[in-house]
């Protein structure tokens, strides 16, 4: 009944929030939810907006698309990443470390599938939502922290999209190994129907403990879900989902408003999860909130650790 009521009632606020003179990376932002944040970002006087897309030439007519839209050429560039390929993460973060300043970040890009395939040794869905997702977002953390000690007056945003089925995942793995990434990356135990619940679900385990890590005062960091939205991320869902979107979800531009919430909110959305664009704990699952979720979180962060150190020693140490 709470899906229901904040899909029909509640309508993220249109965002007015100056981004003037900012430097912001949105990933996925060739289309969807990513590409209407760029759009509103460029509309809102962001300096640079870095679109992180695997398609280069759709991020280019994307960028084109929003450059036309809002009569300001020259603020969006197209990088490449592929989040399902560590070298690529790897080789972006870097990328993005290098920039001059960089205010806020969008880890957006997602992918939600069926079919059980292997990318890095772990289930694609597992490696491009939850661990290449978590490293970048520990690749960029110097630099967002740096931009906050530089300019005074801005205070970073790292901020993750997630998604409210993170409380439809039944994770019980957790409790019969110390590795339940690679547990669930076994495809005799992959239960891909429930794969991209899951897939949110650790990352907000994970994202949580990323903030408890880190000093909201250096960087903000948040969680953001959008709602059920237009884009084209249900490709593979039947009819059902369809019928459902046709009633209940927001449009694609509607939706990308709870983004820019996710990085213009004050410390109080630090480790907080948002949704419909306010700061909302009590809409996170019983399960993140009760003693075996702290137990799950703990393992997974360790899983993550062990998984990250050998691709990129020391990676830690960003924190
Ligand atoms: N739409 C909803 O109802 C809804 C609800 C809750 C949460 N969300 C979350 O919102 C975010 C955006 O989703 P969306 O609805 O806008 O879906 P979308 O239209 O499918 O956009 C997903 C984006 O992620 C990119 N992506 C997928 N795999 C990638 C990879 N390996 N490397 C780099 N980029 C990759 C896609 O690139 P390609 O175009 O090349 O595939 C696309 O740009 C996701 O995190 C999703 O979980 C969406």
């Amino acid at each position: 009944m709470a899906f229901v009521y904040s899909q029909l009632f509640v309508r993220p606020t249109y965002p007015t929030r100056s981004f003037d003179g900012q430097t912001v990376l949105v990933t996925g932002a060739n289309v969807g939810l990513g590409m209407e944040a760029a759009r509103h970002l460029v509309r809102l006087g962001a300096a640079r907006v870095i679109m992180g897309v695997r398609n280069v030439p759709a991020g280019q007519a994307a960028k084109e698309q929003i450059e036309t839209s809002t009569g300001r050429p020259g603020v969006c560039e197209v990088w490449e990443v592929d989040l399902a390929s560590y070298s690529s993460t790897l080789a972006f973060g870097d990328r993005i470390a290098q920039l001059p300043r960089l205010d806020g970040a969008v880890l957006n890009a997602a992918v939600a599938t069926r079919t059980f395939q292997l990318a890095e040794g772990h289930e694609r869905t597992i490696t491009v939502n939850v661990i290449n997702t978590l490293l970048l977002g520990l690749l960029i953390l110097p630099r967002l922290k740096a931009t906050g000690q530089e300019f005074p007056m801005i205070r970073p945003r790292l901020s993750f999209v997630v998604s409210g089925v993170h409380a439809w995942a039944e994770f019980t793995e957790w409790k019969d190994t110390d590795t339940p990434m690679q547990l669930v990356s076994d495809p005799s135990q992959a239960r891909m129907q429930e794969r991209y619940p899951l897939s949110k679900l650790l990352q907000v385990l994970l994202v949580q403990e990323l903030a408890g890590r880190v000093r909201g005062s250096d960087v903000i960091i948040t969680m953001v879900d959008p709602g059920l939205c237009h884009s084209s991320l249900a490709r593979e869902a039947g009819w059902q989902l369809y019928v459902m979107k046709l009633v209940l979800a927001r449009s694609t531009e509607v939706g990308a408003r709870t983004l820019i919430a996710g990085i213009a909110t004050g410390l109080e959305g630090h480790g907080a999860y948002m949704t419909g664009g306010s700061v909302d704990n009590t809409s996170l699952s019983p399960f993140v909130r009760s003693d075996e979720g702290d137990l799950a979180r703990g393992k997974l962060w360790k899983e993550l650790l062990e998984i990250l150190e050998p691709i990129r020693s020391g990676i830690m140490q960003n924190i």
